[in-house]
């Protein structure tokens, strides 16, 4: 005979959703300390009541479902072509980033296309909302807004008005009744969204959901959410500067890295179609340590501006700081560079930055980050016509990266005569027709540096 299944303690990270049968100091996932406490034991959530059933997976495929396109291009793009019927998008982001306003830009496109759509918001009053749209020149009738934050209300609210969209802002102002820890903790914000999610696979209804981010950058609390949606964007960029950047990290139905930009206006975000130009806007001509590199995100090339400081240091260790880029990455090219060009660099600080608050995670990136380093470490400016793009390897070699024609091409657009990039890249550009814009190869670290700068003694 089985022994009887004795009740179970849990306890949940409010930071990362971990979960452990007994109490933690220490959560060993998220390593933050003291943020284990103990939960009712949760009755697996059970979505449907109806008998299970299953089909075969050929007669499973349904038709393309028709998107609901925002018309905000920059949306759509990052969507994947625009908003897929039941699906759950989370939009996540630091606060005051611009999320609530672009979430009401979207509602006010979408009304203009005659499509009701409901904004339910915890965080500010109905006032508030009024008069951020009334600063956008929002009024359109057919957005109902309500602050109610009980999800089991929300959902009732939904059935009864059937929007075409419903955005919820924030996910951690919901708490479900049927709970008992307080709102934003770990286990309501996951209860919350999993009856949204039920919602919205049941009846179609597409939610736009928001997220706050904590310092170190994961939506705040539960990545646990991240696996419950079907598409994660972030909303990211400096508040000091105007551009943002709405980038996909999950995507069930579309690509993901692709990327949308935006520019924060007196009245609302604008789109930005040709972010090169407005990255490239401020570049210093003919100073050192400045370097353009076409980088792809998703399927759309820009151009952006490596910077680089390298100056003697007058502090026992050197400082290294790299912002838009991976620090370790830069450090790697640091070690490269000392070991094949015997550069010495350890006695030196080294600050990095690519510019207009853009954050590059390819690996094409190296090849700028040397070239910069170079340049500012020799006080040589490159030719302001030059871009360079590549992956480095740890012996110095320059590899090949991807979507050379696309760079290859933004880069012609924009008026650049001269292109450095890995030697394998050049054969199948060859045979295409880039008179404009000349094609230099390069093989290792050494090779780029005598093209830049001449030989080295
Ligand atoms: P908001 O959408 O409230 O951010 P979030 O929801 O992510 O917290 O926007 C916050 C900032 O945007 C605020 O500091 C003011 C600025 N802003 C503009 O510059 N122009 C505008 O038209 C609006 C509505 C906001
Ligand atoms: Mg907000």
């Amino acid at each position: 005979m089985q022994p009887a299944k004795k009740q179970q303690h849990i306890f949940i990270c409010s930071e990362c959703g971990y979960e452990s049968r007994k109490w933690l100091g220490r959560c060993p996932d998220c390593g933050s300390w003291d943020s284990l406490s103990e939960q009712q034991p949760k009755s697996s959530p059970r979505l449907g009541r109806k008998a299970a059933t299953a089909q075969p997976l050929t007669q499973a495929v349904a038709e393309e479902q028709e998107r609901l396109r925002t018309q905000i291009n920059e949306m759509d793009r990052v969507l994947g072509g625009g908003i897929v019927p039941g699906s759950l998008v989370l939009i996540g982001g630091d606060p005051g980033i611009g999320k609530s306003t672009l979430i009401l830009q979207l509602l006010a496109s979408l009304a203009r296309q005659e499509c009701p759509t409901l904004y339910v918001t915890g965080e500010e009053s109905a006032r508030q909302i009024r008069m951020r749209a009334d600063r956008l020149h929002i009024h359109e009738a057919s957005i109902a807004v309500s602050t109610e934050n009980c999800v089991e209300a929300i959902i009732d609210l939904a059935l009864q008005t059937r929007p075409a969209l419903l955005a919820v802002d924030s996910i951690q102002t919901v708490f479900s009744e049927e709970i008992g820890s307080a709102p934003g903790s770990v286990t309501q914000v996951r209860e919350s969204t999993a009856r949204l999610l039920h919602l919205a696979k049941e009846n179609h209804i597409p939610i736009l959901l928001v997220g706050h981010v904590t310092k170190d950058g994961a939506i705040a609390g539960p990545r646990v959410l991240e696996h419950m949606v079907d598409t994660v964007l972030y909303f990211e960029g400096d508040r000091g500067q105007v551009f943002r950047i709405l980038r996909t990290v999950k995507n069930r139905f579309g690509s993901t890295n692709e990327i949308g930009v935006f520019e924060m206006k007196e009245s609302g975000l604008a789109e930005v179609d040709n972010p090169s130009a407005l990255f490239l806007a401020e570049r210093p001509v003919n100073v050192p340590g400045s370097v353009v590199m076409p980088s792809v995100e998703g399927t759309r090339p820009i151009l952006v501006e490596v910077q680089a400081l390298v100056s003697r240091s007058s502090l026992g260790t050197a400082r290294r700081t790299a912002i838009g880029a991976d620090p370790q990455r830069v450090a790697l090219l640091t070690a490269v560079l000392e070991k094949k060009l015997g550069v010495t660099l350890f006695d030196h600080d080294i600050f990095l930055n690519v510019a207009g608050g853009v954050r590059i995670v390819e690996p094409a990136l190296d090849l700028g980050v040397v070239a910069a380093l170079l340049s500012s470490f020799f006080e040589r400016p490159l030719d302001p016509s030059t871009v360079v793009c590549g992956e480095v390897g740890l012996a110095g070699e320059v590899r090949a990266v991807g979507q050379m024609e696309l760079r290859l091409r933004e880069a012609g657009r924009l008026g650049f005569t001269s292109f450095l990039m890995p030697e394998s890249c050049c054969k199948q550009l060859q045979k295409k027709d880039n008179k404009d814009i000349q094609i230099v190869p390069v093989r290792t670290v050494s090779e780029l540096a005598e093209r830049l700068f001449g030989p080295q003694s």
